[in-house]
């Protein structure tokens, strides 16, 4: 999409709606653009080739079990790297450019994985459930006003006693990312009264095209259902 066209303006590649019918995000209100347009000319900022070591850790410490679930997914390292350990993935998304290189390298790659256009919000319309929920770089994303929706969207689709893990920028600087979040934000979004209980918060980093090889800051969340 080229700089200064209007989602309005645009026909033909997307469809008519490039929304789908769902709410644009408070990201896509700011920029003016659907999230798949960050896919469109070359690698997105987040988008780094590899999976993030601290998910790659994770996955090393046998942090994923059962059904496992990709919120927001990109273009499918995370998912691809979970999936090559030979867990059930599915990596969701609702940007459409990026789940057709994350299916392409999947094929390329040979790995069993899912990758489906869904939104984030409305995850029960999937009709599954799932052990493990993995949110890498989705959750700092929305504003607080669209986080009790979103919670709720992932609640619906963790199994009981599943665990959800958060991977998002932190506000403990230096070198923060966009959209910090703080921990006492994390607490608040993810509380016993609607179904969590925040087992831990731990900083990390994120790795990012624009950050150096240390990356930015981060909060290692493990959440679990109640
Ligand atoms: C910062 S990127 C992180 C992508 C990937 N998890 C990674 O680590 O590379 C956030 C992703 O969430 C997707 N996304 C944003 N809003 C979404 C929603 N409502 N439902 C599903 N995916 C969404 C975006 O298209 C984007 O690919």
């Amino acid at each position: 999409m080229q700089e200064g066209e209007k989602l309005s303006e645009r026909s033909g590649t997307l469809a008519d709606d490039p929304f789908s019918g769902r709410h644009p995000t408070s990201h896509e209100r700011l920029t003016g653009l659907p999230w798949d347009a960050s896919y469109h000319d070359g690698p997105a900022p987040w988008d780094i080739g590899q999976p993030q070591p601290a998910i790659v850790r994770l996955a090393s410490e046998g942090g994923f079990a059962g059904a496992v679930l990709d919120a927001g997914c990109g273009t499918g390292e995370n998912a691809l790297h979970v999936a090559s350990l030979g867990l059930s993935v599915l990596g969701v998304e609702v940007a459409e450019t990026a789940l057709a290189i994350a299916r392409e390298k999947a094929g390329d790659r040979g790995i069993e994985v899912e990758f489906a256009a869904a939104d984030a919000f409305r995850l029960e319309r999937l009709g599954r459930r799932f052990e493990t929920v993995l949110d890498c770089g989705l959750f700092h994303t929305f504003d607080g006003d669209e986080r009790p929706g979103y919670v709720a969207s992932l609640a619906s689709v963790t199994e009981r006693d599943g665990t959800l893990y958060v991977l998002c920028f932190s506000d403990d600087g230096p070198g923060t990312g966009p959209h910090p979040v703080s921990r006492e934000e994390l607490r608040a979004a993810f509380s016993p009264s609607n179904g969590w209980n925040v087992a831990a918060i731990e900083p990390d980093r994120v790795q990012t095209r624009y950050h150096d090889d240390d990356g930015a800051p981060a909060w290692f969340a493990t959440i679990k259902r109640i």
